[in-house]
């Protein structure tokens, strides 16, 4: 039976404050056997100041594409926006031009990457490099610039940040080299923070320091952080909302307490079955069982399907539209009534 379930163009949108970043029926593709071929594909999300997206998938689902293009940081040859809008406070990025994109990058928003070394210089002073990072956007004096590197790498809570600023990236340990790339993207103040994996690398004690820490700023300088996990405790950890992406596309998007109460598609079950607390709880590891399709694959009907529990044979036969699941809620499932099991 397919049930209920209103159709919807774009997930809903509280209307407490605008947006700050928009994301809109977003399709990124690669070019596979000089075909271009979406591993991107119809995604929208938005997320507001103060407030903390998270986009959660397995590894390949298209988290670090998306999270690029938003950065225009796709690189011209190997990747290209077929299709969507990314706004910015309202100003559309798609289509900008690269001087442009330059100019917001480091400024209005800005990037940090599991592995601190993608952004900072291994033969650069920490404090040189926030140094430069604040000029190129900034016409303030050096020595301006340098009392901000000091302010900014005491704000993320580096010790004696004012000695530490002339240290080297390889001079300070993982966790700190984590606060001062953090450092570095706060400088200018951006309205918006894209986090991919920030954590993973890192044991679990300075895992959750960090996380601290990212809560901390989002709070204290009411950035929009845009928090990309393939982990599901982290998730539960930090953000307000949650899309949760499968084969490029949101399968489901909610508010993060709704989503792990009630998930309503079957892979955020599986997602959610597959935290590691409950692994404790049931002894054994329920992972979900199967692999995703390769990326530039299109399958007939829902991606999810060969490995979805409650399939029935119209989701092998037709590409699910989004449903709404509520004030918020969407989800890729063309059984959004389905009665879940659920985490527990
Ligand atoms: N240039 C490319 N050519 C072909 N496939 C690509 C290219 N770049 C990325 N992909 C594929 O796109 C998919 C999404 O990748 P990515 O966004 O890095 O996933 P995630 O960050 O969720 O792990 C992956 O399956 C990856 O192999
Ligand atoms: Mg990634």
């Amino acid at each position: 039976m397919i049930t209920n379930g209103s159709r919807v163009e774009q997930p809903a949108m509280n209307e407490t404050s605008a947006p700050v970043l928009a994301v809109e029926d977003l399709t990124v593709e690669v070019p596979v056997d000089r075909i271009w071929r979406p591993v991107v594909e119809q995604v929208s999300f938005s997320v507001r100041k103060g407030e903390t997206l998270g986009l959660v998938g397995e590894s390949g689902s298209g988290k670090t594409m998306t999270s690029l293009a938003v950065m225009g940081l796709l690189s011209r040859n190997s990747a290209r926006i077929a299709h969507g809008s990314i706004r910015l406070t309202g100003q559309e990025l798609v289509g900008a031009g690269r001087r442009q994109l330059d100019q917001l990058r480091g400024d209005r928003i800005a990037m940090i990457f599991q592995e601190p070394m993608t952004s900072l210089n291994p033969s650069m002073k920490i404090g040189e490099q926030i140094v430069e990072a604040v000029r190129r956007h900034r016409p303030v004096s050096r020595a301006e610039a340098r009392r901000r590197a000091v302010e900014v790498l005491d704000l993320v809570g580096v010790p004696s940040a004012a000695s530490r600023v002339n240290s080297y990236p390889h001079e300070f340990s993982g966790g700190m080299r984590q606060r001062a790339m953090i450092a570095m993207s706060l400088a200018c103040d951006p309205d918006v923070l894209i986090a991919d994996e920030p954590t993973t690398a890192l044991d679990v004690t300075i895992q959750a320091q960090i996380l601290d820490l990212l809560r901390q700023m989002r709070d204290e300088l009411g950035l929009a952080l845009l928090f990309i996990t393939h982990s599901m405790g982290v998730v539960a950890d930090i953000c307000d909302r949650v899309a949760v992406m499968y084969h490029g596309q949101v399968v489901e998007q909610a508010d993060a307490d709704d989503l792990f109460e009630r998930p309503r598609h079957p892979y955020t079950e599986g997602l959610l079955r597959a935290m590691p607390t409950l692994v404790v709880r049931e002894g054994r590891l329920p992972l979900i069982p199967g692999r995703p399709p390769q990326a530039t694959m299109r399958p007939t009907g829902c991606a999810f399907s060969p490995r979805c529990p409650y399939r029935i044979a119209a989701c092998t036969e037709v590409p699910p539209a989004l449903f709404s699941t509520g004030d918020t809620g969407v989800t890729r499932c063309i059984r959004p009534g389905l009665p879940l099991q659920g985490a527990t």
